[in-house]
């Protein structure tokens, strides 16, 4: 299969007016002009139209086992390639848990029948320490550290198990990094203050300086949290996400979505937005993550009771790229957030940028497509956001994996199946 692609395309060396040919799979050339015939040209000129490399949301939860009506790899990945994303990975908590080799097999299965992007998976903290084996590298792109359930109880031992492993084998540890000790009690039940984030960095920066294990904090929530990844970031190589919402929101509008608003870590105030926007521009936030969290909207309705979380593979990039409208990012802000930074920091070396060599995987922007977030229209079951009626600008048009385009226009076209581990491309 030789797809060609057309039109302004997003290389290290700027945006050049270029084609893109990609042969089974890979990119095999990029020029003004390629003469060469192709089963498949998209040509993508056009006004505000940017050909980017493919998106990396590197915190999904797409469910399924037992949470399958919350949203399953069908519907979850079909949700990514709608909203320009071409990998995801994997969060382990489902029923049952991805923490025993045997269940990370069937994750593996389930996961390989269903998706239509390409997708990593996250191994949690086990029950036993016999289930940390060597074999889980196979699948596993890395760990999950829950730290208020895993770090502050008496799962630590474990959880200082998977530290250990994971400083061997230099595999990626992903932490929410919240210490109960400074919860309090709020009308969304008790939650997560900006001192329960700082000290829980605290404590997990100290044990990654000590041990050496590549440590990323996912969901960065709060100004006091941001203070002290800086304070950590050079002496452990530490990296940190965020995620839309702790960009726009904040906890006032919050509150006044009950459930819908409800996340953990929760939503802190503008101060907090504006300081994780300032370390986003200059680096200390490496990446951008939807944390896509679907529950049913039942699970949403009493903030008191409502499960943590939201749809948001469908809303990150037109949120992103309004901001690049607005002047407050740059595309390659985003760039960076949604594909430089998560293949280096899960160390997918053939994605992440457009390059001769490197997989076909690729995202059309339309920079200047004008929309009001409908979640009605979204794909994944969770059928809610934060951020309903706002009027964005700018969506994907494309989502291209590996040389198969699996949404065009707003149609999916891709297979179910077609998602592979990304553990498997070499
Ligand atoms: O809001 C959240 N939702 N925070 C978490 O830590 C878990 C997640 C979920 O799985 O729904
Ligand atoms: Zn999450």
């Amino acid at each position: 299969m030789r797809l060609l692609v057309t039109g302004k395309i997003f290389t290290r060396g700027g945006l050049v007016d270029a084609s893109v040919m990609v042969e089974n799979g890979r990119i095999t050339k990029i020029a003004k002009v390629i003469q060469e015939p192709a089963d498949q040209v998209l040509d993508y000129h056009g006004k505000g139209r940017i050909v980017l490399p493919g998106l990396i949301d590197m915190h999904v939860h797409m469910r399924d086992f037992e949470y399958s009506h919350k949203e399953d790899f069908f519907t979850g990945t079909s949700a990514a390639a709608m909203g320009g994303f071409t990998v995801v990975a994997d969060m382990p908590n489902t029923r049952p848990r991805v923490n025993r080799p045997d269940v990370l097999a069937r994750r593996e299965k389930v996961a390989s029948n269903k998706s239509l992007v390409d997708y990593a998976l996250y191994y949690g903290v086990p029950e036993r320490e016999e289930d940390l084996r060597d074999e889980i590298q196979e699948l596993a792109i890395g760990f999950k550290i829950f730290m208020q359930h895993e770090f502050y109880t008496d799962r630590r031992p474990l959880s200082e198990r998977v530290l250990e492993f994971a400083s061997r084998k230099n595999m990626p540890v992903v932490v929410h990094a919240e210490n109960p000790k400074f919860f309090v009690e709020t009308e969304m039940g008790p939650v997560g203050t900006p001192e329960a984030e700082a000290s829980a960095i605290r404590d997990i920066a100290g044990a990654a300086s000590d041990m050496g294990f590549p440590l990323h904090v996912t969901h960065t929530s709060s100004e006091a949290g941001l203070r002290e990844l800086t304070a950590w970031k050079d002496k452990t190589g530490l990296t940190a996400d965020t995620c839309p919402y702790y960009l726009l929101l904040n906890a006032e509008k919050a509150r006044k979505m009950g459930g819908i608003g409800k996340v953990h870590p929760p939503i802190k105030s503008s101060r907090d937005s504006e300081a994780l926007m300032r370390g986003l521009k200059d680096g200390r936030i490496d990446a951008i993550v939807s944390d896509h969290a679907p529950h049913p909207l039942e699970e949403k309705r009493d903030p008191r009771t409502a499960s943590p979380g939201f749809p948001g593979l469908e809303t990150t990039l037109p949120l992103l790229l309004t901001l690049v409208n607005r002047k407050v990012l740059e595309v390659e802000d985003v760039v960076r957030a949604c594909a430089v930074s998560p293949s280096r920091i899960l160390g997918l070396a053939g994605v992440g940028s457009i390059e001769e060599g490197k997989l076909g995987n690729l995202t059309v922007v339309d920079l200047h497509r004008k929309e009001r977030i409908d979640p009605q229209t979204f794909a994944s079951k969770g059928r809610y956001s934060p951020f309903e009626g706002m009027e964005v600008e700018g969506a994907a048009l494309a989502t291209v994996v590996r040389g198969e385009p699996v949404m065009l226009n707003g149609e999916i076209v891709g297979t179910k199946g077609w998602g592979k581990n990304v553990k498997t491309w070499y």
